[in-house]
């Protein structure tokens, strides 16, 4: 993120109908394959594991978000990412992604709460039914796609570890593997990621913890077994693979923050009239789009979250 956003040709993947991957599940489905399997490769449950809770039954049902913008399509969602745990180039996420092993997994609660807890992945995919949600994703970078996410209110889950009174701010860490994520050796960069939010922002209904998309389990290029997804906010706040939630009343430090503080703030809300210091963040590309889109204020969730910030600057909320 710290390069010159340069735009890019569309790909083959970029018109690349869902229908394709959608037939492929349907088959295997047909030949009585676990649904946990599908996704991909490096998800099939290793032997002696169990299956059972691993993939809810989440309908993907409508093909746009609310403004009646269409959804990227899987392979473009999967195969244009930032995840820089395994690469800088967006196109090269996947393949390096596709033997890293999500299971079993566990995310720590922790902190200022009455009942810090250690969850498996699969308590959480049964604790708490797991929703469809079509949002936009604004990258910092310009770009932005709609994607089908599948989840759970981060509300949900602090309400459980109940959070008390001196609890200010939500602190998310990434996994930490460099034997996994050949991008954890990069020196460049203070693994693990680290992202955080006002504990008033997780409360917000829109911000899911996200365990899959198009109803299959997540695409471990996207964040897998569970990943943030704030859409108000610039995408680099939608942490990935999350091993750890920590309640502090104190405003966590971020990767981008702590690499770039003139470039990247805490609070990164979508705002099309602050630019970044090296590009303007009032259009963006779609990705599958040859046109750009102007940007919306707040991503187009204004009604929804306008409310945290008001008496801010808006420098402030960048
Ligand atoms: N989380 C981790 N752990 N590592 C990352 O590099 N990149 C962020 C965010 N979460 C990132 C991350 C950025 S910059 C964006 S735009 C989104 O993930 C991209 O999500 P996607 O690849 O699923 O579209």
């Amino acid at each position: 993120m710290t390069k010159t956003y340069k735009s890019v040709p569309v790909r083959s993947y970029e018109i690349t109908p869902k229908e394709t991957f959608l037939s492929r599940r349907d088959f295997i489905k047909a030949a009585g394959v676990v649904a946990g399997s599908v996704a991909l490769a490096a998800c099939a449950p290793k032997a002696g594991e169990t299956t059972d809770s691993a993939m809810p039954d989440v309908t993907h049902t409508a093909g746009t978000d609310e403004l009646g913008n269409p959804t990227n399509s899987f392979d473009q969602i999967t195969n244009y990412n930032n995840f820089y745990e395994f690469s800088t180039n967006k196109e090269a996420v996947a393949s390096l992604a596709r033997d890293f092993n999500p299971t079993p997994w566990t995310v720590e609660v922790t902190g200022m709460v009455n009942n810090p807890k250690t969850y498996g992945i699969e308590d959480l995919l049964s604790m708490f039914t797991q929703e469809e949600r079509i949002y936009r994703l604004r990258c910092v970078e310009a770009w932005s796609m709609v994607i089908p996410w599948n989840g759970f209110p981060l509300a949900s889950l602090l309400n459980e570890v109940e959070p008390t009174s001196d609890a200010k701010y939500v602190r998310f860490e990434s996994v930490y593997r460099p034997e996994e994520m050949k991008g954890q050796s990069s020196p460049f960069y203070p693994w693990p990621y680290q992202e955080g939010l006002r504990i008033d922002e997780a409360m917000n209904d829109l911000a899911i913890l996200a365990t899959g998309l198009y109803g299959e389990m997540m695409p471990n290029q996207d964040g897998a077994p569970i990943r943030l997804v704030v859409p108000w906010k610039y995408g680099f706040k939608s942490i990935k693979s999350i091993v750890k939630i920590e309640l502090t009343d104190q405003m966590p430090s971020t990767l981008w923050s702590t690499v770039a503080p003139n470039e990247y703030g805490f609070y990164a809300n979508v705002n099309p009239n602050v630019d970044h210091p090296r590009w303007s963040q009032a259009s963006e590309r779609r990705i599958g789009e040859l046109s750009r889109r102007e940007t919306l204020m707040f991503n187009g969730y204004g009604d929804q979250v306008a409310y945290l910030y008001e008496g801010m600057d808006l420098k402030e909320n960048y």
